[in-house]
């Protein structure tokens, strides 16, 4: 019998990797904090039908894509493909909008889509999402892609471009539609199965196609900005006015409907110029009927999510390592001294690591090498005594040393 392997499209990260999710995870909480966003949480699995009925039946998302199960009692679960609708579900549940009129939310988390798995797409995969649910305020839109740039500048990834389109209201949405149909309805036959459904049920999704064999119908496609009524159009303006105020370039990409029916107006994608076809590393827009549709009162709101390990392939920043300590002796008896020097430098929040066995000082010091101590310290054998390794070397009593570790040793800083 072969070895247990990871489940196609889902990946392990070795403790190699994990100090950049850190980093990453960090510097995002960081910058939603100067935002003033709060974390919520949900749990990984909500009822099938919150996804079927707000992402919407026609999307791959939900009739392809979902990891859906009977529990014990025959309910229909599924394990969450992305975040909003589980917020706009909570939201309601918990009576938000009673709490106050604005809230800011952000969430981390894994989520679930049985995909064809390639680079940059798996079926488990971590998105870091935020959500800015009380508003209509087309400021709110330009606001949440000037905090994703930010985010990705912070962590000094370049090369981003935020894609921009508006994929109009209920007012408009029908002569977007109509225009769509009539434009694409002589090439019907030529689209694939998907496309000619999505014909009748929901044409806008047919921009969604990824097809090769589909994809060279829609290039002279008719703009959806001319189908859009005024409102749109005046949203969809502001927000490209406070952008560029800002000072963000941003390309119009007239097909961008993305991948999700919730959206209405904004609709948006941060795209790197680094990544192959996966290139879309953050996707979001304005949803103002979701909440009211799962039955909730009105609640306009704009958000985005972006995935952690398209964003892992990005950042190839060195982390710098965190300094440690390292601590031997010179003789067996004396190992608890190490044992309560390493345990007091941890108190002080400072990283130390202590090697049980009794080696020679060059032993120890080809460890502490091992192990990228930035100081070593060595219990001498009359036990009074220890000699500190850093630059050079200075031998002092035992008494003073947890002084002279803690002046010279950076502490580790708090997550
Ligand atoms: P989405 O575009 O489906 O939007 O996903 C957002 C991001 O999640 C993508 O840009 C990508 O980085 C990452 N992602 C999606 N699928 C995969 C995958 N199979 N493997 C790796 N990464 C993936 C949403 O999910 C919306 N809920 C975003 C949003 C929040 N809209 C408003 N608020």
């Amino acid at each position: 019998m072969g070895t247990y392997q990871t489940p196609r499209g889902t990946v392990d990260y070795l403790p190699d990797k994990t100090p950049l999710w850190q980093t990453i995870e960090r510097t995002a909480r960081h910058i939603f904090e100067l935002y003033n966003y709060q974390e919520i949480k949900t749990p990984i699995f909500e009822s099938t039908e919150l996804f079927t009925s707000s992402i919407g039946g026609d999307t791959d998302i939900v009739s392809k894509e979902m990891y859906t199960f009977l529990d014990k009692k025959g309910r229909s679960l599924t394990l969450r493909p992305e975040g909003t609708a589980a917020i706009a579900r909570s939201y309601i549940q918990h009576a938000l909008h009673r709490k106050g009129k604005h809230h800011l939310l952000f969430y981390v988390g894994p989520m679930f889509r049985y995909e064809r798995p390639q680079a940059g797409r798996f079926r488990q995969f971590t998105q870091i999402g935020v959500e800015n649910i009380g508003s209509p305020d087309p400021a709110c839109d330009a606001e949440v892609i000037i905090m994703g740039i930010q985010l990705f500048k912070t962590l000094g990834i370049h090369g981003i471009v935020p894609q921009l389109n508006t994929v109009g209201c209920p007012i408009c949405r029908p002569v977007i539609e109509e225009r769509l149909k009539q434009f694409l309805e002589s090439s019907l036959r030529a689209l694939c199965g998907d496309c000619q459904t999505r014909f009748d049920t929901n044409p806008l999704r047919i921009l969604d196609c990824k097809k090769s064999s589909c994809i060279p119908y829609f290039s002279a496609m008719p703009d959806i900005r001319q189908s859009i009524c005024q409102a749109c159009h005046d949203h969809f303006d502001q927000v490209l006015t406070y952008l560029d105020t800002h000072g963000v370039t941003v390309e119009i990409n007239p097909n961008l409907v993305r991948g999700l029916d919730y959206y209405n107006r904004t609709a948006f994608e941060l795209v790197s110029n680094h990544l192959g076809s996966q290139n879309a590393i953050c996707g979001g827009g304005r949803y103002d009927s979701l909440i009211s549709r799962l039955g909730g009162p009105s609640s306009p709101a704009v958000g985005f999510a972006f995935g952690m390990e398209r964003l892992m392939a990005l950042v190839d920043t060195a982390i710098p390592p965190v300094p440690m300590v390292y601590i031997g002796c010179l003789d067996d008896d004396h190992y608890s001294y190490c044992f309560s020097l390493a345990h007091q430098l941890r108190d002080h929040r400072i990283k130390a690591i202590h090697h049980r066995d009794a080696l020679s000082i060059n032993g120890h010091l080809k460890r502490a090498s091992k192990s990228n101590a930035a100081l070593s310290v060595i219990i001498q054998p009359d036990g009074q005594s220890a000699t500190v390794y850093a630059s050079g070397q200075i031998t002092l009593p035992m008494t003073d040393v947890l002084a002279h570790i803690i002046e010279h040793t950076p502490q580790t800083p708090m997550m």
